[in-house]
């Protein structure tokens, strides 16, 4: 099998958001070039904060028509777009709330309301969004792990179907008791990059484990990026310690 991802290595999670920045502008670039529109589905958590900072920074000087920026989630958590948990509300004061008038398209999963009934309504939009396509194929996508290997709202112990021909559904996540409305396997691994970041000690041991989960059959991340055509990993030192995959550590400019 032909290993199609790349592990980058930084020393903080600052350098991490600042390469995502440039992956995120280059992707950018190029998609508008080609296509005259860009879609990118961000993720929540903790780790996409520094990326959302740097990106807010370069926002006005970046070249970028951000009217031709169309803006969706991985997933969502099951509350209101102004609750602290939510996805949304994340990007939208670091990122979104930042970018130079009009903004970017924003195309939003409704947690406020049932989670069926919102993942119904989201896959509606993903449907008009991308008429041509069977499988909406995002241009860059950012994910981030779970200690447990969740990547997404895809949780170990869910079926995930990689035939569904759902886009989006609802899940119910016991140990969180939490509901949440996510991407499904064949979404996610259809996009044309996929880039997970990863920091901090504490995801030392799942990157070992989803870096040498060879068939992808421990964990939902590691099952998204081997069916994926192309996966960067972005680590900082403290989520890199524990495996062995990593041949050099990078700088960022
Ligand atoms: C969410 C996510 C989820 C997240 C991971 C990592 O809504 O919670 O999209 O999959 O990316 O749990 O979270 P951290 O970045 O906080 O470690």
């Amino acid at each position: 099998m032909i290993d199609r991802r790349c592990i980058e290595v930084y020393e903080t999670g600052e350098a991490v958001g600042a390469r995502g920045a440039e992956l995120f502008l280059a992707a950018a670039r190029e998609a508008l070039a080609a296509r005259g529109r860009f879609s990118v589905a961000l993720s929540g958590g903790s780790s996409p904060i520094p990326l959302f900072r740097h990106l807010a920074e370069k926002a006005s000087r970046a070249g970028i028509d951000w009217r031709a920026v169309h803006v969706f989630w991985v997933d969502e958590r099951g509350v209101p777009p102004d609750h602290a948990e939510s996805n949304f509300r994340l990007a939208d004061e670091l990122l979104l709330s930042k970018l130079p008038d009009p903004g970017a398209v924003i195309h939003r999963i409704a947690g406020e309301i049932a989670p069926d009934e919102a993942a119904h309504r989201y896959e509606a939009d993903l449907s008009a969004s991308f008429p041509d396509e069977e499988i909406p194929v995002f241009d860059l996508l950012f994910l981030g792990v779970g200690n447990d290997g969740h990547t997404a709202s895809l949780f170990p112990g869910m079926d995930l179907d990689d035939s569904s021909d759902r886009k989006a559904v609802a899940v119910y996540v016991e140990k969180l008791r939490s509901h949440r409305v996510t991407l499904t396997l064949p979404v996610l691994s259809n996009a044309r990059h996929l880039v997970f970041l990863v920091t901090g000690d504490a995801k030392a041991d799942i990157v070992a484990g989803l870096l040498e989960d060879g068939e992808g059959r421990r964990y939902p991340a590691s099952r998204v990026a081997l069916m994926s055509s192309r996966v960067t990993w972005l680590l900082d030192t403290e989520a890199a310690s524990k495996t062995c995959q990593v041949l050099k550590t990078w700088q960022v400019s």
